[in-house]
């Protein structure tokens, strides 16, 4: 599997759905990072183009969030670059030109805020309609996650599945040209899973948008997305469409894509006895 795709700009037909519109491409190149002296991202490049669902997946702690956060720009690599457009997504005149949301792993809502004001936050900033527009389009974002009734409560009254929707609702409310969803499906029931997959399907259908989706879903990967990369231990290990992905023979991606439960041989050390002896 390939883990380079060809150059991409902001014009660029997409291969996988004929996608022109004001859909932006994102390139990752040669990125690394570091905390403190310990590398988390190692040497990662690869390219989104217009319009695509790109997936990444990986075990716990292999910098897939890191990762997102240097897309968006809120934080930047130790070395390497990434561009929207070709734009450094870390300047201010970038984020005026392109529409970027980011729905947070933990959803990120803001705790003094009621729901609907969370949603209207952004819109009112950018002077984005009318109060009533604005009304219109929160409200629509709320029953399209089937969670409107909780309009005016306060994060805080949420359960963990309507706070991730709550975050998906606000990330449509910013109408974006690249939408980065960190575990979308997470705390979430099948259904609200499915539905969260054809949402980001249809954005990409109808709307153009260019997704980059971090997720441990499955089912998620191998029916909406274009290509999945895999990143463990902060390197980018293969990338390729879901066909490839989950026909793989390399015995690292078939353990963690199918991983067996043998609880006659457990991956766990299991304590030493502490009785007395
Ligand atoms: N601000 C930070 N300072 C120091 N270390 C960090 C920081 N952010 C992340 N890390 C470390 O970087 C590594 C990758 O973290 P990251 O959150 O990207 O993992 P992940 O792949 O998203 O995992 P998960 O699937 O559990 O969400 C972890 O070892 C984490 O402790
Ligand atoms: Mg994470």
């Amino acid at each position: 599997m390939d883990t380079q795709m060809e150059s991409s700009c902001s014009k660029t037909r997409n291969p996988f759905t004929g996608a022109e519109a004001n859909a932006v491409s994102v390139k990752v190149d040669h990125v690394c990072k570091s905390f403190s002296g310990v590398e988390v991202l190692k040497d990662i490049s690869f390219e989104v183009i217009p319009g695509e669902i790109f997936v990444l997946m990986g075990p716990s702690g292999s910098g897939k969030s890191v990762l997102l956060r240097d897309i968006v720009g809120l934080d930047v690599p130790t070395s390497g670059t990434v561009t929207i457009d070709g734009q450094d997504p870390s300047l201010e005149a970038t984020r005026d030109r392109v529409r970027v949301a980011l729905v947070f792993q933990d959803g990120a809502l803001f705790n003094s805020l009621s729901v609907y004001d969370n949603l209207a936050l952004y819109p009112r900033e950018h002077r984005s309609g009318d109060e009533d527009s604005i009304s219109q389009k929160v409200m629509h974002a709320l029953k399209i996650l089937s969670v409107e009734d909780a309009a005016y409560k306060f994060p805080s009254e949420l359960s963990g599945g309507m706070k991730k929707r709550v975050s998906i609702a606000r990330a449509l409310v910013m109408e974006p040209q690249l939408l980065l969803y960190d575990e979308p499906t997470s705390e979430l029931d099948p259904v609200m899973s499915a539905t969260i997959s054809e949402i980001i399907a249809t954005l990409k259908n109808e709307y153009s948008v260019t997704s980059i989706v971090v997720t441990h879903d499955r089912a998620l990967a191998q029916t909406i997305s274009n290509r999945v990369g895999i990143i463990m231990g902060g390197e980018l290990i293969t990338l390729g469409t879901p066909a490839e992905l989950f026909a793989t023979k390399d015995p690292r991606l078939v353990d963690f894509l199918n991983p067996k439960i043998d609880i006659k041989n457990p991956r766990f050390k299991k304590l030493e006895s502490t009785k007395p002896s």
